[in-house]
């Protein structure tokens, strides 16, 4: 029998990869219609006070101007705060965009002007006058460091004795990390385009991680049945946890829509970008003791993240540290500082992508301390059991990971010593770090179909934020259902398709994936039991053996028309299934681990940093496609070396407001900033996490790489910078 090979672990090119590069691809902003209305949105220029007059004479003159929504004239809403909550929400009051007279955070939306061109309502926006009476604001968190509270977060329990095994190490360190707060700026900005129907129902193309979040959340703000709100989202340009709540831009365009019975679109502007979620600023306090040999005695993490007056944003910063390594002394804390700002939003390995900062260059100067190489105090802390819950680890190939990215990267010719490499003015500096990622499983639903040709369509209401969802689910789905991959089509980004969580949290493979696998596989059975009733010689095989191509079902010698297989179904054969995660997952701790081996060149005189290599060696399990799973990666390290060296969103704290909102002084790393990065997928079975053995990759790539570079630039130059980005002012 000609068994084809798996599309499992293949490298397949992204299979909307054409549409997206010939231009046919659709954003939420791009959809037309005849007459579709365009909203700009009216920022507030104070971070809190209130709103004592809006004249908006002069903007209803500019001829084509429709209506100038307000916290005055607006529609009626939802009045309460659950009706605002969402699948992403911090605990507290989520924001209500033209709620009242209340500003309670810069670039605050305060009106919406709704015109029949954009430039008409950009336009027309600029001249609505907007009067305040400015209340004293906070934004700064070093300032508002001493009314914290702790964070609304579960924290693993302190374990045995952190105060005194600490002060009984033999060696210790004992240093403050601070880290910016930094934007998502994805390519696309965020944008709604809602479609008024007949009958008043809503069909929206809108920027977001989860089309029924949206549509949940429109449900309930709003009061409208939920079939007849449809969000769509068929591609995403990038989103990095930017999409994971709605946008206001969503209920603006929405109220506008409803209000005039009229299709309405609101695009933000790039500095709009920057006046909702993000990652927030933490001060972090990181305190390590070990014995002379190098075993870790005690942890402490202390972090300090900043938030909203209105919600209390929590991410996992400090758990990292009490999982990492072994350690039996462990204490952490996690505070928030409430100020005048937005609340914070996850991005990508929200907490982790900070936590690990703090850990992985206090464990670079503890190896410094001790004389130790780095890798090795790694590997004498090595821990096999999750400390934080007690469990063992569903698998965790890190000491690979460790082993094979040294040796791509030639970790052993590496001279201890601080300032000991350089070529010519250019200071050498080799730094590691390792980094940690959850492997989650949510439920999730998928249907599966298969019409009398043999095309197989598969569903589910995720979407694919550039990851590559479209193209791994349709290797799952073809994979398990017996079906080549070029007659199997994966639909997403509607949220009238089966229940999907949210893409984020590097669950997508493992919950959507599993949910497509199964109803790949319940379809193919269900194919199998029809074929073998119309040939008993289709009973003698199983299942897993029988191939779908050119319009027949194979299994061995013998092979059958679909067309008689589905004699009865002229619609084709239709599957359903809703995947929990197994619940043998229960007894286990599951996650994702990296090593990130890193070269900078720092100039001797201008304290210029250029980073020429990146190792990065990742266990995540099983791949289900190494091309787009490196590219994962790749956008990952890039985003840390930009967390490292450039990231950072300024404020005025006079003003309390940021001030380089735009991608011309928001510096991120551009080609020429980025050097040799290579990707290592170690060997990894995991039978435990899920039937796929995939742990997801979309957020392990960036965790652990700003410190691996903070500590390479230490090695080059003997500074040891704590603030990051580690900029050159900060170098010299
Ligand atoms: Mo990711 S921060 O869960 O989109």
């Amino acid at each position: 029998m000609n068994t084809p090979v798996s599309p499992l672990g293949q490298a397949l090119d992204r299979v909307d990869g054409k549409l997206k590069v010939t231009g046919q691809a659709r954003y939420a902003g791009e959809y037309p219609e005849a007459g579709l209305l365009h909203g700009s949105v009216v920022s507030s220029t104070i971070a809190r006070g209130r709103v004592t007059h809006i004249d908006i004479t002069d903007a209803l003159r500019v001829p084509g101007v429709v209506m100038v929504l307000d916290h005055k004239n607006r529609p009626k809403l939802a009045s309460y705060d659950e009706d605002y909550e969402d699948a992403d929400s911090a605990d507290g009051s989520p924001f209500r965009p033209l709620y009242n007279d209340r500003v309670m955070y810069s670039g605050q939306p305060l009106a919406l002007v709704v015109a029949e061109t954009l430039e008409l309502a950009r336009y027309a926006g600029s001249l609505v006058r907007i009067e305040y009476r400015v209340e004293a604001h906070e934004t700064d968190l070093l300032a508002a460091q001493g009314d914290s509270h702790a964070a609304p977060a579960e924290l693993p329990k302190p374990r045995g004795n952190f105060q005194a095994e600490f002060a009984a190490s033999a060696l210790t360190v004992d240093a403050h990390y601070s880290t910016p707060v930094e934007h998502h700026n994805p390519m696309e900005p965020h944008a709604s385009t809602v479609f008024y129907k007949d009958g008043g129902s809503l069909q929206i193309h809108d920027k977001t991680q989860g089309p029924q979040n949206c549509q949940d959340y429109l449900h309930k703000v709003f009061g409208i049945e939920k079939d007849k709100i449809q969000v769509l989202a068929a591609f995403v340009g990038g989103a990095f946890g930017s999409g994971l709540r709605p946008q206001y831009q969503l209920p603006l365009a929405v109220m506008a829509a409803l209000e005039l019975k009229r299709s309405v679109r609101v695009t933000l502007t790039r500095q709009q970008m920057f006046t909702f979620g993000y990652r927030p600023r933490t001060l972090q306090h990181l305190r390590l003791g070990a014995a002379a040999n190098g075993r870790l005695m005690a942890v402490g993490h202390e972090a300090l993240g900043q938030t909203s007056r209105f919600e209390d944003f929590t991410e996992h910063v400090v758990e990292w540290s009490g999982m990492l390594y072994q350690c039996d002394n462990v204490e952490l804390s996690y505070k928030l500082a409430p100020l005048d700002v937005y609340t914070p939003l996850d991005m990508r390995a929200p907490g982790a992508a900070l936590g690990l900062i703090g850990l992985e260059c206090a464990m670079d100067e503890l190896a410094c301390a001790l004389a130790m190489d780095p890798v090795q105090l790694r590997l004498i802390n090595f821990a096999e059991r999750n400390g934080n819950e007690d469990k063992p680890y569903s698998s965790k190939e890190l000491r690979a990971c460790y082993a094979e990215g040294a040796e791509r990267f030639g970790w052993t010719r590496r001279n201890p010593e601080p300032r000991s490499m350089r070529e010519g003015r250019q200071l050498i500096g080799w730094g590691m770090a390792g980094g940690v990622w959850e492997a989650m499983q949510m439920p999730a639903s998928a249907k599966a179909h298969i019409d009398a040709h043999g095309k197989l369509t598969v569903s589910s209401a995720t979407t694919d934020i550039g990851t590559g969802t479209y193209t791994v689910m349709t290797q799952i789905a073809a994979a398990a259902a017996g079906v080549s991959v070029d007659d199997t089509t994966f639909q997403l980004g509607d949220s009238s398709l089966p229940t999907a969580p949210l893409q984020g949290g590097s669950f997508t493979v493992s919950s959507v994936g599993t949910a497509v696998q199964q109803a790949s596989k319940a379809l193919r059975e269900k194919l199998f039991e029809a074929a073998s009733q119309v040939d008993p010689q289709f009973a003698e095989g199983r299942a897993d053996q029988m191939t779908v191509a050119e319009g027949y079902v194979r299994l061995g010698e013998h092979q059958l028309a679909l067309s008689e297989v589905l004699g009865g179904l002229p619609n084709g054969l239709q599957v359903q299934i809703d995947a929990e995660p197994d619940k043998k997952r229960e007894a286990y701790s599951t996650a994702t681990h990296s090593a990130v081996f890193v070269e900078v060149q720092v100039d001797e005189d201008l304290g210029s940093i250029r980073v020429s290599r990146v190792v990065s060696a990742v266990a995540a399990g099983r791949v289900v496609n190494p091309k787009m799973a490196r590219s994962q990666i790749l956008g990952g390290v890039v985003w840390g070396l930009g967390m490292a060296l450039q990231e950072e969103t300024q404020s005025d704290h006079n003003l309390g407001r940021f001030m380089n909102h735009s991608l011309a002084e928001y510096h991120i790393p551009v080609n020429a900033d980025i050097g040799d990065i290579d990707v290592i997928f170690v060997e990894e079975d995991d039978d435990i996490v899920n039937a796929l053995g995939s742990k997801g990759v979309g957020e392990i790539g960036i965790v652990g790489v700003a410190a691996a570079v903070a500590n390479a630039v230490y090695h080059a130059t003997g500074k040891r910078v704590r603030d990051f980005p580690v900029t050159l002012d900060k170098v010299l």
